[in-house]
């Protein structure tokens, strides 16, 4: 099956001085992407989303997954627009790329299962109250849907891989919502155990480094694999859709 390409971003500016850029860090939304249309401001602020993000992070609460919250929709949105702005894509595109990413769990407060998908319709719906056009919304359902490997999600745009390289890289100890470490599962300890993460980008290079730094004392680096690799595969694909190489790097040393 083989996927389009991404469509191009600007072209390099070969005279500027190299900029290897870092994440996750805090965007805003681009003038220009505002003139455009409407912006992850009033989706944010949208009582459904508040209340669809708050309800299903507290439902994946009680059958013991992570944190899913806001804080995990306000990082992958962070994330996703810092990826497509640092590869040069347009203000508009960035947008789009964050508030998809914004919404790319909502689909949690129906189950777990199917997520992605379900999540998918619901923001359909809450962008057309939004006056989204019909091509952003398809862009975001797009996006949303494809997020999750196990659903069978791959990377279908720009938008859409840059949602996947975000999402998978919000690997925190923050995240462990479970208060007693004796009784952590697999998923509690790798993401208790990662005290650092970071993306960087760098378009020179066409480069997406993902940076770890783990306590091996909490979890020994097998056991991120082990959970891990699928993720670590759809990220690869995913910045191979935006014209890059993906690398991982744990405690200073390249591994992938
Ligand atoms: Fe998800
Ligand atoms: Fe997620």
């Amino acid at each position: 099956m083989s996927s389009q390409p991404a469509p191009q971003p600007q072209p390099i500016d070969k005279s500027a001085p190299a900029k290897l850029q870092r994440g996750p860090t805090k965007t805003r939304t681009e003038p220009q992407a505002k003139r455009e249309g409407p912006t992850l401001d009033q989706v944010r602020e949208h009582p459904r989303v508040k209340a669809f993000i708050r309800a299903a992070n507290e439902q994946l609460g009680v059958v013991g997954y992570t944190e899913h919250g806001e804080r995990h929709a306000r990082t992958t949105a962070d994330s996703a627009r810092f990826i497509l702005k640092s590869l040069g894509h347009d203000a508009r595109r960035c947008e789009l790329g964050a508030i998809a990413a914004y919404l790319h769990d909502i689909g949690n407060v129906i189950t777990r299962d199917r997520h992605a998908q379900t999540g998918a319709i619901i923001a359909a719906e809450i962008l057309r109250e939004l006056r989204y056009t019909e091509d952003e919304v398809a862009g975001i359902m797009g996006a949303v849907g494809n997020h999750e490997g196990e659903e069978g999600g791959q990377p279908v745009s720009a938008v859409s891989a840059a949602v996947i390289l975000a999402d998978k890289s919000d690997v925190h100890r923050s995240r462990v919502r479970n208060p007693r470490t004796t009784s952590f599962d697999i998923h509690d300890r790798v993401n208790y155990a990662a005290t650092a993460v970071n993306i960087r980008v760098d378009r020179r290079e066409k480069l997406i480094t993902l940076e770890l730094t783990i306590d091996t004392a909490v979890s020994p680096l097998m056991e991120y694999f082990e959970i891990f690799l699928s993720r670590m595969v759809l990220c690869r694909r995913s910045a191979e859709y935006l014209h890059c190489s993906f690398a991982l790097v744990i405690n200073n040393t390249r591994l992938l």
